[in-house]
């Protein structure tokens, strides 16, 4: 592998595309992109496309190309990735970058082989591939070269990944194909169940990054917003609180932390006990939920803390991945492709 000073590290999320030359995140852009329907033909990507969303008429669609962490969409993945790498790689365009690509722990090959194929194609000179857990660890300056235990929690929008961590390799994971979407959509039925309104996902969300929290809080925030009649059909507003937040997010979370005690429940003891010492690291953008650590810590019995950089580590840590003697120290735990 030769090696060229604009090599890329990408972070293929569900929500958000990252990519990282580095140690500087070059690119953070929606993963999302316009196509017009007749022609086939890409209008807009990332966030001009999700200025989009839902004020354009039939002849444009806006798409996720990816699902859950996977993609759903292929050749609209290739050209969002085609575009990306061409923004980041700006006046040094002539030059196909080596890219090291993130997919989550546990997809099949199918899928992960697709996310190569696509990053190939998409104009990149070698490609490889890794797995998000690891590449968020690396980002985050976990000290994951020794043979003991680290764990950390990725809160993604469309999935949850839990992994334990041990000279550069993943020991115990698993992940759940839902995320930080699962928490605005439960919102969305909260309101559908106790007012009969029907708000959108994006104001869902909103409600959940304004006023949310995982866990109860003594000064509780209110938010007000136009909804539409469930019966009507007609526009009306309904207002939320943080508690009510706390109690219709309160099931997919609960999922979220059965995620990860099923894998502390798969690590040795050995490890467990260093993890216990060391504490649960949290990344994605779901970490940024007020209280999630607390209701971690609670839970799991094990004391749980935000990364520094909760949302750009697993970018950071693929670009690092290719830094020669942190590539060889990894690369044994490259999935294959
Ligand atoms: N302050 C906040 N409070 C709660 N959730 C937040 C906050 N900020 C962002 N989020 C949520 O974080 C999620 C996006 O996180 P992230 O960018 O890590 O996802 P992604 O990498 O694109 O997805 P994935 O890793 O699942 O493929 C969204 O669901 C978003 O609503
Ligand atoms: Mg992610």
């Amino acid at each position: 592998m030769a090696l060229f000073s604009k090599d890329l590290g990408i972070d293929l999320g569900t929500m958000y595309t990252r990519l990282a030359i580095g140690n500087e995140i070059v690119v953070n852009e929606p993963t999302l992109v316009a196509i017009a329907v007749a022609e086939q033909k890409i209008v807009e990507v990332g966030q001009e496309a999700l200025n989009m969303l839902g004020r354009v008429p039939d002849s444009i669609e806006v798409t996720r190309p990816l699902q859950n962490g996977v993609i759903a969409d292929y050749e609209v993945t290739e050209r969002l990735l085609e575009y990306l790498i061409r923004k980041a790689s700006g006046s040094m365009r002539l030059f196909r970058p080596n890219v090291m690509i993130t997919i989550p722990f546990g997809i099949t090959s199918v899928e992960s082989r697709a996310v190569h194929e696509a990053t190939l194609s998409a104009g990149s000179r070698e490609v490889f591939l890794i797995h998000q857990p690891l590449a968020a660890a690396l980002g985050a300056d976990l000290p994951i070269g020794t043979p003991s235990g680290n764990m950390l929690l990725c809160l993604g929008g469309g999935a949850t990944q839990a992994a334990v961590l041990a000279m550069y390799g993943i020991v115990a994971g698993e992940t759940m194909r839902a995320g930080g979407a699962a928490l605005d959509d439960a919102i969305i039925a909260y309101t559908r169940r106790k007012y009969g309104i029907i708000i959108g996902p994006q104001t869902a969300e909103q409600v959940k990054i304004q006023i949310g929290s995982a866990i109860p809080v003594d000064q509780e925030k209110s938010m007000t917003m136009q909804g539409q009649d469930q019966v009507t059909g007609l526009p009306k507003p309904v207002t939320l609180t943080t508690g009510e937040v706390v109690e219709a997010i309160a099931d997919p979370l609960h999922d979220v932390v059965e995620t990860a005690r099923r894998v502390l429940e798969k690590t040795p003891p050995e490890l467990v006990s260093d993890i216990i010492d060391r504490g649960l690291a949290i990344c994605g953008g779901g970490a940024l939920l007020p209280g999630i650590e607390k209701l971690l810590t609670k839970e799991l019995g094990v004391p749980a803390y935000l990364v520094d950089n909760p949302t750009t580590c697993t970018a950071e840590g693929a670009a690092r991945a290719l830094v020669p003697g942190v590539y060889a120290a990894i690369r044994r735990n490259l999935p294959g492709s």
